[in-house]
């Protein structure tokens, strides 16, 4: 099989935000294909849809109620299909959304699974007798916050559900369940869909001994290792790829929660014929304090060593076993430069130095909507967020338990809250950012006016086009694809740098991550090369790496050194 998915860079769609065709301020297929043009002028070759099947919508859209029909206010199976082949027209790709570790409680087969102890579809789900106090059956915590488990009444049993109560977790012990996953997978291949993203995949093996958490504070429900990378988690993923994936000519991209680098070459490497690559959560959990009763909302601060040393261990650990994922930001990672930098004065600088950073690296870029043109975090007082998750946690960490007060919930809110991520596209400085004719689901980021794609478009140093040339620099260059990583300067507090090696060719790349200015000096190895930039983003033409180089804040650039013999 081509691995053509190691020389693709994606674009990530939150379709419900993306641009809405008619006008019920809600996004859907009809404004994706519309906006096709624009992804593939950014020079994007693979669309990843977030889930567009059918959904009470709870979590939006990650609690599916029917995998074979798209939910009505995306539009019609009709118009997937016609998005499957306006992408394909325009030479693109397509992967969709898996979500397989649970349903909706809407599903008709939880519908069927409540309704008895022996109904055929009881072992869909995990079902369980509460402890003789009535209580849960462990302590084990939802996402989401509360328990795990929640009681219902007709069976006298609690339900498994790792997200909220409305999203049950599958039993994937079960074969036929299983089974049933991958003909849903074969349905959408069938038509046309050149592969997945599969959510919190880290999950859907569990420990069936359901054993509790040893706790030593006073949470009574804990999330934690027993949450992700089951047993049988590999075996699963073996036997989907057998089954399923085997068959196509794919892209997967496994959301693995909980993973670390050993376990991603388990999914990654391609002899044990899993998964191409993964998202992990270790380079975005660096300014969280772990072991917080108020998990990711501990905030501490950015430190840019910190983010050096975790995505050099990925770099390092997978560069000749399995594939990395590239990403700063998606519907669950508001905007990095409201979180890690700076979204003033420097906004410009700051996105293109953290596209800088991750377009230079080793894997798979994803770009998600928005990311382009520099969209920030948007300004919401608390009682507007709309996210779950959000809700959930004010109301168990900040009104129950009181392990954080309101005022620091809301500090943490504005810089993680999924809500950012979420806000509407914005394509124009006009009503609603030209997202929509109607009222949006979610409020535009005020500061639409100044940042939206027509600005951008019409500045010819917009961050969008210095995206469309770092995109553009991987497709002409195969040291970016193909090159192997090192780090330089490890201890460096501002600058991060590191080159690429790939025969013959040298990259390198360097970026300071801060709002003052730092001193660049090259390591002797690197001085007998001569040296061509390829991208800057203060526009410098030449640079001289054998002295000391003074880096502007945010200042990025790439240099390559090509290959001795490649002039004769
Ligand atoms: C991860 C998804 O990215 C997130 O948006 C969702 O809430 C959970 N999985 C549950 O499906």
């Amino acid at each position: 099989m081509s691995q053509w998915w190691k020389e693709a860079v994606v674009y990530q769609i939150y379709p419900r935000s993306f641009y809405d065709s008619n006008g019920d301020g809600f996004g859907d297929l009809q404004g994706v294909i519309q906006k096709l043009d624009y992804i593939k002028s950014l020079g994007a070759d693979v669309i990843w849809l977030c889930p567009v099947f059918d959904s009470p919508q709870d979590d939006n859209g990650y609690d599916i109620s029917d995998y074979r029909s798209i939910y009505e206010k995306f539009g019609t199976n009709d118009d997937m299909f016609q998005l499957i082949d306006e992408v394909h027209k325009r030479g693109m790709k397509i992967i969709m959304d898996l979500v397989v570790n649970h349903t909706s409680d809407e599903h008709a087969w939880f519908a069927e699974s409540r309704k008895s102890k022996d109904n055929p579809y009881r072992d869909y789900y995990f079902w369980k007798d509460p402890k003789a106090d009535g209580s849960e059956p462990n302590n084990w915590g939802s996402i989401f916050s509360g328990s795990a488990w929640t009681f219902d009444e007709r069976t006298g049993q609690y339900y498994l559900h790792y997200f909220s109560k409305k999203q049950p977790d599958l039993n994937w012990e079960n074969e036929a369940v299983r089974r049933e996953v991958y003909d849903l997978m074969t349905f959408w291949m069938d038509r046309g869909v050149d592969g997945w993203r599969m959510d919190v995949i880290g999950s859907i093996s569990k420990y069936v001994d359901f054993p509790d958490y040893e706790t030593d504070d006073s949470r009574p429900y804990v999330v934690g290792r027993y949450h992700s990378n089951g047993p049988r988690l590999h075996e699963f993923i073996q036997e989907m790829n057998r089954e399923v994936l085997s068959r196509y000519n794919c892209m997967t991209v496994g959301e693995a929660n909980g993973s670390d680098v050993e376990e991603a070459k388990k999914y990654t490497d391609p002899s044990r014929h899993e998964l191409n690559m993964i998202f992990t959560f270790e380079h975005m959990d660096i300014d969280t304090k772990q072991h917080s009763p108020n998990g990711k909302w501990q905030m501490k601060p950015f430190d840019p060593i910190a983010l050096k040393k975790t995505m050099t261990r990925w770099q390092t650990a997978l560069m000749n076993v399995g594939w990395n994922t590239l990403y700063f930001e998606n519907h669950d990672q508001p905007r990095v430069i409201s979180r890690w930098g700076n979204d003033r004065e420097l906004r410009k600088q700051c996105a293109k130095a953290f596209a800088t950073v991750l377009h230079g690296m080793k894997g798979t870029p994803f770009i998600y909507q928005g990311e382009e043109i520099g969209m920030t975090n948007s300004k919401m007082p608390l009682e507007m967020y709309d996210d779950l998750e959000i809700k959930n946690a004010y109301r168990e960490l900040v009104i129950e338990n009181k392990t954080m007060t309101k005022e620091d919930f809301r500090k943490a809110v504005a810089k993680k809250g999924r809500d950012h991520a979420r806000t509407p596209m914005q394509w124009d400085d006009g009503k609603h950012a030209g997202f929509t004719a109607g009222e949006p689901w979610l409020a535009v980021n005020p500061r639409y006016q100044e940042i939206n794609v027509k600005e951008s478009l019409a500045d010819e140093d917009s961050i969008f086009y210095y995206y469309q040339k770092l995109i553009g620099l991987r497709k002409q260059n195969k040291v970016i694809v193909y090159g192997d990583y090192r780090l330089l300067l490890g201890d460096d507090p501002q600058i991060f740098a590191y080159t690429r090696e790939y025969q013959g060719e040298k990259l390198l790349v360097a970026v300071n991550l801060s709002e003052e200015k730092a001193l660049f000096h090259a390591p002797p190895e690197l001085l007998e090369d001569k040296w061509d930039v390829l991208l800057s983003n203060y526009a410098r033409e030449r640079l001289d790496i054998s002295g000391s180089i003074d880096m502007e804040p945010y200042e990025a650039f790439m240099v390559i050194s090509r290959a001795k013999d490649s002039t004769s």
